[in-house]
């Protein structure tokens, strides 16, 4: 076989995000944008070759041809054996799960997660690390640093690799392995969820409906529920993995999940409706007519984690993003365990998982997992429900309220202003930060404030320091708001504005979120001059 040394020059956005690099197709169409960018992940990789490397993608446009540059340019580069998942499609955790399971030196995932897809669309890359998670910041400034000073990149002379048929063929001295995308990860799920018992919840009367978006997850959600677990043919909505998922927005919320949505808020709605979104490692979770906030899931699983085979032996400890609800805090307090809070985005949790600190994690945006895996799971947190649901024979609604009569309510929303004028998010922010010193003390409204900074961490095991993390304005009531710019979106800016108050008397817990936090969000607008900057009269999105 032979081996093409080709000269290119760097471009210089190629920084890596909070997940991996994103951008919109056709700026990965330019010639050499993605060779560089998979060329500098190598060379700031050491000692991989003869080992094997997983690739997969969640089935977007651009991921069979990305695919196959991949794998040339990894046997290329020396790499032993690349694992691909059949067709092309791994989902995110299914990626985690075979990088664990065959000891691979790390995984290469092509994804934009929730973000659309197709030829106008975004796409991703994302590198993840041995322990199957996503690279830590160490490893992504190091390829960002390559990506300035590259100036060749190799890749084999090679056929394009027969991505659907199951089995091995040779790139020259690279073994490629085409998997079952879906056995594996299965087989994972079974050994951690009570199979039997979910599969009498599902042949009985329970109704259940599962809208994988026509995105990744389809394929694995008709093997679980529906061949696995004996759910009636049709649970699984929207199955079909597009590469443009329809023309949606592969997003488990209340506005993007929409067909869900108005099954699960119609009349006779099924019992539990759930969403993953674009690579499957999200997810939203209903009852009949009921939406099930994802930091409350996050309490709820690990308050509910004894019911459920994998965790009934108890949990390390758990941890959450600082932006999400302080509800778990409550359960780690009750069952004297640690809780730790770490900066947005899931690679910030590896460390956490590899030392055993934490069993569960969680985030605020649809994200909940454990240490099976070094990714957030949607699929694993639909069974943990099911796992719940089978064990308490209570409906999806009356298990939150009991949650919240346990430990209280934490009412927590996000707003999201999508696609703002960058400069002006950036006043925003900074706007923001100029008032920090004055802030602590002050009364606004009918709060005091407590504190007001910028979230910086320092990671307990390797003591590395994350900073400007997000501005975060806490109250002497424990309410909080916390403002951060989205480091995933493709176009301007996003800001996002986190919302939190806390409500011990259970009469007072029906209450909407929206109303209950209704004074914390003039405050926030009144303190950060959200409409004024952002030229917006609401948010785009509400979760
Ligand atoms: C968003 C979420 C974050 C999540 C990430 C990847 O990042 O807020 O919690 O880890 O997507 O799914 P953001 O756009 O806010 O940087
Ligand atoms: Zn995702």
């Amino acid at each position: 076989m032979a081996i093409k040394t080709v000269s290119t020059t760097p471009f210089d956005d190629q920084k890596p995000g909070t997940s991996g690099l994103r951008k919109q197709v056709p700026s990965f169409q330019q010639p050499h944008y993605l060779e560089n960018f998979i060329q500098s992940t190598f060379n700031s990789l050491e000692d991989y070759q003869g080992k094997t490397l997983v690739v997969g993608g969640d089935g977007r446009y651009y991921n069979r041809p990305a695919i196959q540059t991949i794998l040339k340019m990894a046997a290329a580069n020396g790499v032993g054996k690349a694992m691909v998942g059949q067709g092309g499609i791994l989902s995110t955790p299914a990626a985690s799960c075979l990088i664990r399971k065959y000891d691979a030196f790390g995984g290469i995932i092509l994804s934009a997660s929730h973000n659309p897809g197709g030829p106008e669309g975004d796409f991703g890359v994302k590198y993840n690390v041995s322990n199957g998670g996503p690279a830590p910041e160490k490893v992504t400034s190091a390829i960002f640093e390559n990506t300035k000073t590259i100036r060749e990149y190799k890749i084999a002379e090679a056929t394009d690799v027969d991505l659907d048929r199951l089995g091995t063929v040779q790139i020259g001295e690279m073994t490629v392995e085409v998997v079952d995308s879906v056995a594996d990860y299965a087989e994972l799920m079974e050994s951690l969820f009570d199979f039997g018992k979910i599969r009498t919840l599902l042949e009985g009367d329970f109704r259940m409906c599962m809208d994988s978006l026509h995105a990744v997850t389809g394929p694995y959600a008709k093997a679980i529920f529906e061949q696995a677990l004996g759910a009636q043919p049709g649970t699984v909505t929207n199955g079909e993995p597009l590469e443009d998922f329809g023309g949606g927005h592969p997003d488990p919320n209340l506005v993007y999940a929409h067909d869900l949505v108005k099954t699960m808020f119609g009349s006779d709605a099924p019992d539990f409706g759930a969403a993953s979104d674009g690579d499957g490692d999200r997810n939203m979770i209903l009852g009949n007519n009921f939406f099930v906030n994802p930091s409350d899931s996050l309490a709820l699983i690990a308050a509910n984690a004894q019911l459920v085979p994998g965790y009934k032996a108890g949990l390390s400890g758990v941890a959450r993003s600082m932006p999400t609800s302080q509800a778990v805090d409550r359960v780690a307090k009750a069952l004297g365990m640690s809780c730790y809070e770490t900066p947005t985005g899931w690679k910030f949790f590896g460390n956490l998982l590899d030392a055993n600190k934490i069993t569960i994690c969680g985030e605020e945006s649809f994200g909940t997992g454990s240490d099976h895996v070094r990714e957030k799971d949607g699929l694993w947190a639909v069974l943990f429900w099911l796992n719940i649901l089978a064990e308490r024979q209570q409906s999806v609604e009356e298990i939150v309220v009991d949650h919240w009569q346990t430990y209280g309510r934490n009412f927590y929303s996000r707003h999201d202003y999508e696609g703002v004028d960058s400069a002006k998010a950036n006043e925003l922010m900074a706007g923001l930060r100029d008032q920090f010193s004055t802030l602590p003390g002050q009364a606004l409204g009918d709060y005091t404030v407590d504190y007001a900074d910028d979230f910086s961490y320092t990671d307990p095991i390797d003591g590395s320091i994350s900073q400007n993390q997000g501005l975060r304005i806490g109250f002497t009531d424990g309410s909080r708001m916390v403002f951060r710019l989205s480091g995933t979106g493709t176009q301007g800016a996003t800001l996002r504005l986190y919302l939190e108050s806390y409500e011990p008397d259970a009469a007072k817990h029906l209450v909407d979120p929206q109303e209950a936090l209704k004074p914390l969000i003039l405050l926030a607008d009144k303190t950060a001059k959200i409409k004024e900057l952002t030229g917006r009269d609401a948010p785009t999105v509400i979760t």
